[in-house]
């Protein structure tokens, strides 16, 4: 059987200067992959693409996002995904799904997801050798794209990738496309509509129901399977692709301490998710026995997911 889908969106490269990245030499994919233009062919990344149609791409898929993350289906996606009864595997093995699912529309696509994975985790590695926490938080915090396989779901792009933003309350102006709410019922409901919407000054991120996707599903699966990783691991994967609040500083009214804490390490965190699949590949063979010895630290040998 053939899996063919995206597992990351070459089309959020135009979200990239709306969310201030000026470096012309690199876009941004899945609200946090940053590549540089130049692919692993030596041609410039999406050549075969209009500027034009790029830009339509990403704004259909907000739309779709925009208009379809509303406050009920995130509590409808968390209870049925928060079931975990769909596979039982280990996290090297959902590496190795994850990596098998490959977009053959994509023409840059030719490196493995799991190089992603491991150049994050390794680029952290070397610049902060002691925190072995942060090491496995980028080997694993892109699983979740396992929702955009037919086994998971097989979910739509817009339910998978892209920005994350908090349902329950207004949504900020600094959210990407934000015009695009106006089609969203919450838009117009008293209850979700203000400032603070159904959450009170300063009830912690952990209370706040965030958009779908790959970030809240891998903070599901991590927490229930009972990962001895710190908090702010789960924090990290949890909003890696909360763009207001850790480039616009935006929904700060709803963070406790801990969470200003955490968000210390996600900005760490974000500048390494950058690493690109033309960049220096990793021999997957020789730091496996490693990060196998991380999983083996913070998580039992299966999961539910
Ligand atoms: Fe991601
Ligand atoms: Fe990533």
């Amino acid at each position: 059987m053939t899996v063919t889908l995206l597992v990351e969106n070459p089309e959020f490269g135009v979200a990239a200067e709306e969310k201030g990245f000026n470096e012309e030499s690199e876009l941004v994919l899945d609200g946090g992959f940053l590549v540089p233009y130049a692919n692993s062919f030596g041609h410039g990344f999406r050549d075969y693409d209009a500027e034009s149609e790029r830009q339509e791409g990403v704004e259909s898929f907000y739309k779709l996002n925009h208009i379809n993350q509303t406050f009920d289906f995130v509590k409808n996606m968390r209870k049925e995904y928060g079931q975990l009864n769909r596979v039982e595997m280990s996290i090297w093995e959902c590496c190795e799904l994850l990596n098998d699912v490959v977009d053959e529309s994509d023409p840059d696509l030719d490196e493995p997801q799991i190089q992603h994975l491991l150049q994050t985790a390794e680029a952290i590695r070397k610049d902060y050798p002691n925190e072995d926490w942060l090491h496995l938080t980028a080997l694993i915090h892109d699983l979740g794209k396992v929702l955009l396989l037919p086994s998971f779901g097989g979910l739509p792009q817009w339910a998978v990738v892209g920005d994350t933003y908090p349902l329950g309350c207004a949504f900020d102006k600094s959210i990407v496309h934000h015009k695009y709410f106006v089609e969203n019922p919450d838009y117009y409901n008293p209850a979700y509509n203000t400032k603070y919407g159904v959450y009170s000054p300063n009830c912690g991120l952990d209370n706040v129901m965030m958009s779908w996707g790959h970030d809240d599903y891998m903070y599901l699966v991590a927490k229930e399977n009972k990962t001895t990783l710190p908090s702010a691991a789960l924090f990290v994967i949890r909003y890696h692709s909360f763009y207001s609040l850790h480039r616009s500083d935006a929904y700060k009214h709803l963070m406790n301490e801990e969470d200003v804490e955490n968000l210390k390490w996600l900005r760490i965190f974000n500048k390494y998710d950058l690493y690109s699949k033309s960049k220096v590949r990793v021999n997957v063979e020789k730091v496996k026995p490693y990060y196998l010895s991380l999983i083996e630290k913070y998580f039992p040998a299966k999961l539910q997911w």
